[in-house]
């Protein structure tokens, strides 16, 4: 058996062994007396009566050997700005805006919506949070009014941390108005506004409620904030990610499970870090000179935002808990020119990096020569992850870097890869196309969604499914909903109690997957995971649309791109293109104003009716399939056969 192969089996096989093992790369305050508590299926306990605090392991534990090297580098082309922060530095940092959260009544328990761009203080936010048991929401800064609404309301946060604005390509994104409406709106107010004045856009702060940040920083600059040591099972925060509904689920993670978790992937998949027990030992003198500050544990650049999964876990916590130096980065990778990326590589020898297929999508669309410019030897992989990567991509980005191109498969509520290849434990080639083998402690299963079997043999299609418990660092549930948790994840598959990805995919002989799309009405826009029935709700608000179909469909540069089929209340309003138009247009801005632009339908088309089944059921699947230019398949349960002609025509135009 392979090393790998044999690593895995342990996992599964001698489950609270193999977690008692990993449990000790991190620090706990006590030591748990139970590994797993699995009583209470599919509700998993992990590292019960332990108790820990994530901020202490990401900074405070650092402190003794790595005070001076970076921890944080927050890097703005949007602003032109580099701003550094040793771990000394940056435990500074943590306790005042800890301090200040504390003086604005926050507790253990409570909430904190974090609705910020990709600034350091988000960071000391997040931090500062778990550091005192408060529980953060980061919601992404692309997201407009009517979901950060419908997330204050349901997070009942204590208090929201911002900032003024936010920058994209140059342009200032003002975020303050846009969280007043969305405390308008919502019928939670939370009680305090921290914010971060850039000085990019004019803000008014209401009294009583707004409090500058700058200047409650310089009360507190030398208050002393402890780590409030939590159970491992209590919530280290929620992240609203989107579901079939149209109301996006608040997946709950706990705090000793993710640590452990985050600090194994870092030692077995990133093979990064510290090796156990090495990163709190203090240097010692026969270092030498200078061997405090480039005795690193390596540089990770992860180029996701902090308001999705993989900045919780690969721009925050992951490569912090490993005593790495994270790099944060606001702007775009074609800005100022498209070597922009590589030129932080080369001058931080940053050994890590992260991004998602789109990005790579992007690059390759520009001068090749731009990568040539930079000396980036010292990375030891790209991985890649969030959409499938296609094969030239991955070529393309392989043959540029000359490094490993290391694709990975996971989802916001698993918190780390479930697929991909562990290297730090052995070694294992890529095969394009495929983000590799089951991770440990995942005893992935492929199933037949209308038996409920597992498919055993290779090449078969099924449902990528989890047999219970979910490993560490998974979601403990959906946020106040557990039976939303247990009927949305573990009840879709016939007769079993077993988790759903909702991907399909397959596996070959030698194990390696493959994944072929979602189950369910999940697309997914240059990474972003995006409700259609959450866009469907935005564009039903506007007065003129009757009924709505948004579906996904296969885009060159963004994997997916959503459109919606719209009919219009009044067919005056479509009398001739520029009418039509004016409504396209009008739509688009209603989803930019409720949802975000991220989620806006790259077309609407109108048409007269919808196809639906004869019991009203909307023809999803084949509406997706007509707008692909692919066959419909049976449809024989339709109720108006005119519906997809008219759809025919219109993407045929
Ligand atoms: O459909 C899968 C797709 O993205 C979904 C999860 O998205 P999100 O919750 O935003 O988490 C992203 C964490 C990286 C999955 O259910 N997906 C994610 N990674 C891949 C992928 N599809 C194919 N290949 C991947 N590597």
């Amino acid at each position: 058996m392979s090393r790998y192969a044999d690593f895995y089996r342990q996992s599964i096989d001698q489950r609270d062994a193999f977690w008692a093992e990993q449990a000790q790369l991190i620090d706990w305050q006590t030591p748990h007396q139970q590994v797993c508590d699995y009583s209470n299926p599919p509700f998993a306990k992990w590292f019960v009566g332990g108790t820990t605090n994530l901020c202490h392991n990401a900074v405070d534990r650092h402190l003794a050997g790595r005070a001076t090297q970076p921890a944080l580098v927050a890097i703005s082309t949007e602003t032109d700005t580099e701003r550094s922060y040793t771990f000394a530095e940056l435990h500074a940092e943590v306790q005042r805006m800890a301090a200040v959260l504390k003086a604005l009544g926050v507790k253990k328990g409570d909430r904190v919506l974090i609705y910020m761009p990709m600034i350091a203080e988000a960071a000391f936010a997040m931090l500062a949070c778990v550091r005192i048991g408060a529980l953060h929401s980061v919601v992404f800064g692309g997201f407009a009014a009517g979901s950060l609404a419908s997330r204050i309301e349901d997070a009942e946060p204590v208090a929201v941390v911002s900032a003024d604005a936010g920058s994209r390509n140059g342009k200032v994104v003002p975020y303050k108005p846009l969280l007043d409406e969305a405390i308008a709106l919502s019928k939670h107010k939370p009680s305090a506004v921290l914010l971060v004045n850039r000085g990019l856009a004019p803000m008014h702060l209401q009294p009583g409620r707004d409090h500058d940040w700058a200047s409650l920083r310089e009360q507190h600059l030398d208050t002393v904030v402890p780590c409030e040591w939590v159970e491992s099972t209590h919530p280290s925060y929620t992240l609203y990610t989107s579901g079939t509904t149209g109301k996006p689920k608040g997946v709950q993670r706990d705090t000793g499970g993710y640590a452990v978790a985050l600090a194994a992937s870092m030692k077995h998949i990133f093979d990064a870090g510290p090796r156990a027990g090495d990163s709190a030992a203090p240097l010692s003198d026969s270092d030498g000179p200078g061997t405090r500050e480039t005795r690193g544990a390596g540089v990770f650049f992860a180029t996701s935002d902090i308001g999705w999964v993989v900045g919780h876990s690969y721009i925050v916590y992951g490569p912090l808990i490993a005593g790495m130096t994270t790099i944060m980065y606001e702007g775009l990778p074609t800005r100022p020119d498209a070597g922009v990326w590589w030129s932080i590589v080369e001058k931080y020898q940053v050994t890590h990096m992260f991004s998602a297929p789109t990005a790579v999508r992007v690059l390759k669309k520009q001068d090749p020569a731009y990568l040539a410019q930079y000396n980036v030897k010292s990375l030891k992989a790209l991985w890649l992850a969030g959409e499938p990567l296609d094969e030239p991509t991955a070529q393309w980005i392989s043959h540029a870097l000359q490094v490993p191109i290391i694709d990975n498969y996971w989802q916001t509520e698993t918190g780390w890869p479930i697929l991909t290849l562990a290297n730090g434990v052995e070694p294992q080639t890529t095969r394009f196309g495929s983000p590799g083998k089951a991770m440990y402690g995942y005893d992935v299963k492929l199933i037949d969604e209308s038996t409920g079997q597992e498919l055993t043999g290779p090449d078969q299609k099924g449902v990528v499914a989890i047999e219970g418990p979910l490993p560490p660092g998974c979601m403990q549930t959906v946020w106040r909903d557990d039976a939303r948790f247990v009927n949305t994840y573990w009840k879709s598959i016939p007769g079993r109690l077993i988790y759903s990805t909702f991907d399909w995919g397959i596996r070959d002989a030698d194990g390696y997957h493959f994944i072929l799309g979602r189950t369910d009405d999940v697309i997914n826009v240059a990474g972003h995971r995006l409700g259609t029935r959450e866009i469907e709700e935005s564009i039903s608000a506007h007065p003129n649309i009757a009924e709505v179909a948004v579906v996904g469909i296969a885009d060159a540069l963004k994997g997916q791109v959503a459109i919606a089929f719209a009919v219009a209340r009044d067919a005056s309003a479509l009398v001739d293109d520029a009418a039509r138009l004016r409504l396209e247009g009008e739509v688009m801005k209603q989803v930019d104003g409720l949802l975000g632009a991220v989620a806006r339908p790259a077309r609407v088309y109108f048409v007269t009716v919808l196809p639906k089944t004869r019991s009203g059921k909307l023809l999803r699947r084949a509406l997706q399939a007509v707008a692909e230019r692919r066959d419909p398949g049976d449809l024989t349960t339709m109720e108006d056969p005119a519906a997809l002609q008219q759809v025919k025509e219109l993407v045929g135009e």
